[in-house]
């Protein structure tokens, strides 16, 4: 039974996991406040506390429970918050589970079924009992309205939901259902929205956003150029892609398109064809590294990031070897690695987790010191050069120093007496401390 509470009653989200999230965070937040909700300052100040959740790993759903559990303390100590929703992809795996003890959460929403959220907490607050709605429909497609964010500058537009391939490892398909796309026209009209609201920078966010396909006439290729139409628009991001769908065209595209950054986030997984059969990742370690050549002939300002996963069942030193290889070979500008973590309900649950906690543990730090030990060389080489970099936000340290971006997607601070968000500015690079560069201002806008 659900406390009385006074109203108006503020509504807060925390967001765990992908960007995802954090865009289905600001449509939600949008769908409350439009209905009536107030949003709550901070978190630990919501009398309603959402928690949008991640299924990727089960160190991801280990997270929110514990810090479910803490807010259960607080709540039987009297404070708040008083109603404790759980959506995103851990409503869609575990669903009326979590309605139960221990959990004990109030309302369970999944990923397609956000827009009957406010009436859900009507409910809840009239009648005092949770319910659980989840499953996929295909006419759920949200915006966020662009007063809600942007992250570093850029503003997420989600393309699509959901994911079509079959990647043993990964719970995504379950959770986020089948691949469903955001129609061209409410793409571009978003995008419009938030241009006219002075954004500039748009990042197009989806699981495959390079598998976009919209009613046999428009690929992500056709997208790409239709959104770098939109007047005012000054930068495209994406993420992520598939390094199956990363054809030429697309990539003769992205040259072609002075708005389209020189960015990939192309996740590789493993650098051995074994592993890649049996992940299901659809190429072979040749096709990727001819993808990533093809790429960077085309774009010699290309800068890339990758995911990788070590101790996928049945994976060797050998095996490993092979990833560490690939590392060298691409340097990428960054990693992010991950020790696999067997997903109930994904097809790679039924092979054995075969690889010692230790051997995984081993292969992660191996893999992250090779990389930093790439990384410095890419870094050291950028010394002295001289980048053009948009401002995003004043940095804590040093005093004086903003934040920058370059269009490649590289960090810089650079110190400053007057800026705002969005200028562009010239720097030379003077130093770095891990991914972020040290860079000084030129005078004059090259
Ligand atoms: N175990 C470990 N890492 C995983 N990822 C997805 N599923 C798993 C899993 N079961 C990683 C992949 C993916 C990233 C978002 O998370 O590297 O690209
Ligand atoms: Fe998961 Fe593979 Fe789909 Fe990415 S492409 S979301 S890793 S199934």
């Amino acid at each position: 039974m659900a406390p009385a509470l006074d109203r108006p009653l503020a509504v807060g989200i925390e967001t765990f996991g992908c960007q995802m999230n954090v865009y289905d965070t600001a449509a939600i937040f949008g769908l409350l406040e439009a209905a009536g909700f107030r949003r709550a300052a901070r978190p630990d100040l919501a009398d309603i506390l959402l928690l949008n959740t991640c299924s990727v790993r089960e160190h991801a759903e280990q997270r929110v429970l514990s810090h479910l559990g803490e807010l259960q303390r607080r709540r039987r100590d009297g404070g708040r918050p008083r109603l404790i929703g759980i959506v995103g992809c851990m409503a869609e795996r575990l669903g009326g589970a979590l309605l139960a003890p221990p959990r004990g959460v109030d309302l369970v929403v999944g990923v397609d079924q956000y827009d009957r959220l406010p009436a859900l907490l009507q409910s809840l607050l009239d009648s005092g009992s949770g319910e659980t709605v989840t499953g996929h429909r295909d006419d759920a497609h949200y915006v966020a309205p662009p007063e809600a964010y942007p992250t570093n500058n850029s503003h997420l537009v989600s393309i699509h939901k959901g994911c079509d391939y079959r990647c043993t490892y990964c719970i995504v398909p379950e959770t986020r259902g089948p691949q469903r796309e955001k129609s061209p026209s409410r793409i571009l009209e978003e995008i419009r929205r938030i241009v006219s609201s002075g954004g500039v920078e748009v990042t197009l966010l989806g699981q495959n956003v390079t598998a976009y396909r919209w009613q046999e006439e428009l690929d992500f290729a056709g997208l790409l150029d239709l959104v770098a139409g939109v007047e005012g628009l000054q930068r495209i991001r994406f993420l992520t892609g598939h390094p199956r769908d990363l054809s030429e065209r697309l990539l003769r595209t992205m040259a072609a398109q002075p708005k389209i950054c020189p960015a990939l986030h192309l996740p590789m997984q493993s650098g051995s064809d074994r592993i890649l059969r049996r992940m299901k990742r659809l190429y072979s370690r040749q096709e990727y590294l001819a993808r990533v050549d093809l790429a960077r002939e085309l774009m010699p300002d290309l800068t890339l990031s990758s995911d990788f996963i070590v101790g996928f069942p049945g994976e060797t030193e050998a095996d490993f070897h092979e990833t560490l290889e690939v590392v060298r070979r691409v340097a990428y500008d960054q990693l992010f690695s991950f020790k696999y973590s067997p997903r109930p309900g994904a097809p790679a649950a039924r092979l054995r987790d075969d690889v010692p906690a230790e051997d995984k543990k081993r292969r992660l730090n191996e893999l992250m010191a090779v990389q930093e030990e790439v990384w410095a060389g890419v870094a050291r080489a950028q010394l002295g050069r001289v980048w053009r970099a948009s401002l995003e936000g004043r940095a804590r340290r040093p005093a004086g120093a903003w934040k920058a971006r370059t269009a490649n997607n590289r960090k810089v601070l650079v110190r400053l007496p007057d800026g705002r968000p969005g200028d562009m500015v010239s720097v030379r690079i003077t130093g770095f401390h891990s991914t972020t560069f040290l860079g000084e201002l030129l005078p004059k806008a090259r």
